[in-house]
């Protein structure tokens, strides 16, 4: 490929357009797994670049092809496109004008960012070794996420390596990283629904309170992490929500609790997972009620493979200079991007993107989230080196 040098001054050319289709997409969201307009307008763009296009079967992924005109390996590079169900809460020109759905994470500029990245290969096809593969996935908020549907649909075949890029406004703009292996939570569901007896309030003899079983399992469901999980083993268990009763005089029959459980192995997920079940079960006992508990597997932890991870650490020192790197800390947030690592090896990556001068100073999620938009360049430039720097020493496998 071309230098350093011709490579920055192409993305840089082309860094306003980067911005104006990062800005479409973000008056334009669309929820998960329903990405029918986003994904026909990626399309479009990668058509107009010269890609070879392809829609994956039953959903709304988008996959461009470059074909480099000498020989290599196969590189992935992946995107999320989905937005999330919040309302828009920022007041400029490029705000949500779609009611209660927003570009809260920053999947709009990931977007944008693999748009500028397409662009650039298929303008420089004869230097290319090897092919680069840019998936654009939908679904990623929503389990069980788009990936494995991306996965099935064939998008991985004869892919060596993969690279992905989260923009993550925790991390000041300029900076980038990453770990080697675990890097991000599997982020497990629970809902609970207790069932008692409701009736008068002012004849609780005669009833089962939904409410106080309710409020004793929150509390015992506490004790998982602080008395039966390894002090170093970092464990989430989390309610988020309690839904009982109607009114002040009348004792509520049901409860239905819902929360969140973030581990980063096998076994401490499945320690969590039989105490919630004991606890569960145990707490109605005690009180006279009866409760279930609905389980559901969340996305597996993401896992970088440790050659892919030094890979990072060596590439990016070398491209954005050794002040800029640094060693992620482990992020208790999901990511479908697990799926992809599970098939084949790769890194998953964060550039950083907040910066107080434009306002991104709001964690993802955030109904006023918004980013330094000049991370995309950080991230197109990362991902370029990475699969650069693997195909340049992987080249001569395939000749
Ligand atoms: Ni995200």
């Amino acid at each position: 490929m071309g230098t350093n040098e011709e490579i920055d001054a192409m993305l840089q050319t082309g860094y306003p357009d980067m911005v104006q289709w990062r800005r479409y997409l973000h008056r334009h969201p669309e929820l998960s797994f329903h990405e029918k307009e986003t994904s026909g307008w990626i399309a479009g763009q990668l058509a107009d670049f010269g890609c070879e296009v392809a829609r994956t079967e039953g959903g709304y992924g988008v996959v461009a092809t470059i074909k480099g005109e000498r020989p290599g390996p196969v590189i992935a590079l992946r995107a999320d496109i989905d937005a999330l169900p919040i309302q828009d809460e920022k007041s400029c020109e490029y705000a949500s004008t779609v009611p209660g759905v927003m570009h809260a994470c920053g999947h709009d500029a990931h977007t944008a960012t693999m748009l500028g990245i397409a662009r650039y290969y298929s303008a420089n096809r004869a230097l290319l070794q090897g092919e680069r593969r840019l998936l654009f996935q939908p679904a990623e908020e929503l389990t069980p996420g788009g990936a494995l549907g991306m996965i099935r649909s064939g998008v991985l075949a004869d892919v060596d390596v993969i690279y992905g890029v989260h923009l993550w406004t925790p991390l000041p703009y300029g900076v980038v990283a990453t770990r080697s292996g675990p890097l991000m939570a599997s982020p497990d569901e629970i809902y609970i629904d207790i069932t008692g007896r409701g009736g008068h309030g002012g004849m609780p003899h005669e009833t089962v309170d939904a409410v106080l079983v309710g409020s004793a399992m929150v509390q015992a469901l506490q004790t998982i992490v602080s008395r039966n999980i390894n002090p170093l083993e970092p464990a989430v268990v989390s309610i988020g929500s309690f839904h009982a009763g109607s009114t002040g005089n009348v004792v509520a029959e049901r409860c239905r609790l819902t929360g969140t459980v973030r581990t980063f192995n096998e076994e401490t997920r499945s320690r969590i997972k039989a105490r919630l079940e004991q606890i569960v079960k145990q707490t109605a006992e005690m009180h006279g009620a009866t409760a279930e508990l609905d389980y559901r597997f969340g996305y597996p932890t993401v896992v970088n493979d440790s050659e892919e991870a030094e890979r990072f650490f060596e590439v990016a020192r070398r491209r954005m200079g050794e002040e800029a790197v640094r060693e992620s800390t482990l992020i208790m947030a999901g990511e479908d991007f697990s799926y992809y690592l599970k098939e084949i090896p790769g890194c998953f990556m964060f550039v950083g993107a907040g910066n107080e001068e434009c306002g991104a100073v709001y964690p993802h999620h955030h109904p006023k989230f918004d980013l330094d938009e000049r991370s995309m360049l950080v991230s197109a430039k990362l991902m370029i080196a990475m699969a650069e720097d693997y195909a340049s020493a992987n080249v001569s496998k395939q000749e």
